[in-house]
């Protein structure tokens, strides 16, 4: 299982078949960049969630937690810089009716021999380069030139000059002529509160969960439980209205993001506070299950900084469809706390009792996507492998974020002792974990189908349990080592695997 596209396809197929990820509206035949999470999908969701809020709230004593409305008045938008600010260059091709990120979409002019003899365009992927050069050298051969091909450099259509964009062709019909130049498109989802349906009534749904903690500011610190340095932690929908949304969860219209503002000293050395943060955020993946290796750091060049941002560094995974951004560093400055006190009038500054002075703070946003951690676990931990003979899928998920930390099975179904007494240990561990029950087929049937799932353990009641009072056994799902242990034992050690 090599290639990456069948990776990312059997993924799909595995939480379309096991009801982890559906498509939205399936009945209706799906909608573009909506997915809806299944019964097992919203378990490994929330466990991720809930790790999250665990070791960045609870576990820490400078962080609190909010949870904002959806919609915001809106000039929380325009000051923000979202209404100005917040878009993505979009170039529509007129004739086959396709729309593309002007950013995604690259060109090179063909030259051969010191003439240029056209244009070619390919979509931004891993191997656009190699099919850039199979179309220039097959419009060189239409063309019947002669002479050799000079290298292409390929770059996005939003550098094209305005000259070009006739000359470029369109990536849907391979002809020039029929792509607009770049125009930006503002990537939040527009609604109308009450009754009236005009321009006083517009609201936006959030495309990030974190204005919804800058305006909270003053109510936080008011509330008296926060020093500087402190966060606020934030969790929920955010919404955008992606030109392009690909890659499965990846890019999505309707997302949930994992967002702190964590406020410092204006005097405080933010580049510090700001990589103490990656490291902190570097940490935490690996802590549920990312591994390192396929961790790697993106520094933003200056020039390309969003418009709030003195620094923002990515932390990229390595996808099966290349290495993309899975969480945002960004160093905001005062920018947000400064706009929001200039535009609604009220002041968000800190008081410092030391200095007897008041500031506005400084910020630092590790901002993170769920369901690209949840895709990004997902990724990680799907295996094929062989079991005694037998091809099996696996997915190597560490229980604490396992949708089902443990199946129970009596070893057959027909003799009621032993169905008894799994039942009985079934619903003692449902107390305390999401457990499954399961008595239909043969054992390696059964430990197959939560191998697929992701359950870390099987735990089976034979006759030794019932008859010699010798304990269940546990099987690992990854070492496949079955130990016997009493049922309390099971109670232990599952909370120690599950809760650490
Ligand atoms: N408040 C800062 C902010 O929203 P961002 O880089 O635009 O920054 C932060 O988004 C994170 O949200 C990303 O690193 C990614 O994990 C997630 N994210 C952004 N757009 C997404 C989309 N369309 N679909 C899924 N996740 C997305």
């Amino acid at each position: 299982m090599a290639d990456p596209t069948d990776k990312m396809e059997n993924i799909i197929n595995l939480c379309k078949r096991r009801g982890f990820v559906f498509p939205s509206s399936d009945i209706y035949g799906g909608f573009n960049g909506f997915f809806d999470y299944g019964p097992l999908g919203v378990e490994l969701k929330n466990n991720i969630k809930q790790a999250w809020w665990q070791d960045f709230v609870h576990r820490r004593d400078d962080i609190v937690g909010l949870d904002s409305s959806i919609i915001h008045h809106p000039t929380t938008w325009k000051a923000s810089g979202h209404i100005d600010n917040f878009t993505d260059p979009l170039v529509d091709c007129k004739e086959s009716k396709m729309r593309y990120r002007a950013d995604q979409l690259f060109f090179a002019p063909v030259r051969v021999a010191g003439e240029t003899i056209g244009y070619v365009s390919v979509l931004e992927d891993e191997t656009m380069q190699a099919k850039a050069e199979e179309m220039a050298n097959e419009l060189k051969r239409k063309l019947a030139k002669q002479g050799a091909l000079e290298p292409l450099t390929l770059k996005d259509y939003t550098e094209a000059k305005p000259e070009e964009h006739a000359l470029i062709p369109s990536p849907a019909t391979g002809k020039p002529g029929s792509l607009t130049p770049p125009r930006s498109f503002n990537m939040m989802f527009q609604t109308y509160v009450g009754a009236m349906q005009d321009a006083s009534a517009t609201a936006y749904l959030r495309p990030e969960t974190a204005q919804g903690i800058f305006i909270n500011f003053k109510n936080v610190v008011d509330t008296g439980r926060v020093k500087l340095p402190f966060g606020i932690a934030q969790v929920g929908k955010a919404f955008r209205n992606e030109i392009n949304p690909r890659n499965f969860i990846f890019r999505s219209r309707e997302f949930e993001q994992m967002e702190i503002e964590y406020f410092i000293a204006p005097s405080a050395d933010w580049q510090t506070a700001h990589q103490g943060w990656i490291e902190g955020c570097l940490a935490w993946f690996e802590s549920i299950g990312i591994p390192r290796a396929k961790l790697s750091l993106y520094p933003h060049p200056t020039e390309k900084l969003a418009h709030y941002s003195k620094g923002t560094t990515d932390i990229m995974f390595e996808f099966p469809f290349g290495v993309q951004e899975l969480q945002g560093v960004a160093a905001r400055g005062d920018f947000d706390l400064t706009q929001h006190s200039d535009v609604s009038g009220t002041k968000l500054d800190w008081f410092d009792e030391a200095a007897k002075a008041r500031f506005i703070p400084h910020v630092i946003e590790p901002s993170v996507g769920v369901d690209r951690v949840f895709l990004a676990l997902l990724t990680t931990a799907y295996h094929e492998d062989e079991v005694e003979g037998e091809k099996r899928v696996v997915l190597r998920l560490p229980a604490r974020v396992a949708p089902f930390k443990a199946a129970v099975f009596p070893l057959l179904k027909n003799k009621p002792a032993l169905v008894e007494r799994a039942e009985a240990l079934y619903r003692r561990l449902k107390k305390r974990f999401n457990v499954f029950y399961d008595e239909s087929g043969n054992i390696g049937r059964r430990y197959r189908r939560q191998d697929e799932i992701g359950t870390p353990f099987g735990i089976t009641i034979d006759f030794d349990t019932i008859e010699k009072d010798a304990g269940v056994t546990v099987r690992n799902r990854d070492t496949l080592e079955q130990v016997r242990m009493t049922e309390d034992e099971v109670v232990r050690f599952l909370d120690e695997q599950v809760n650490g």
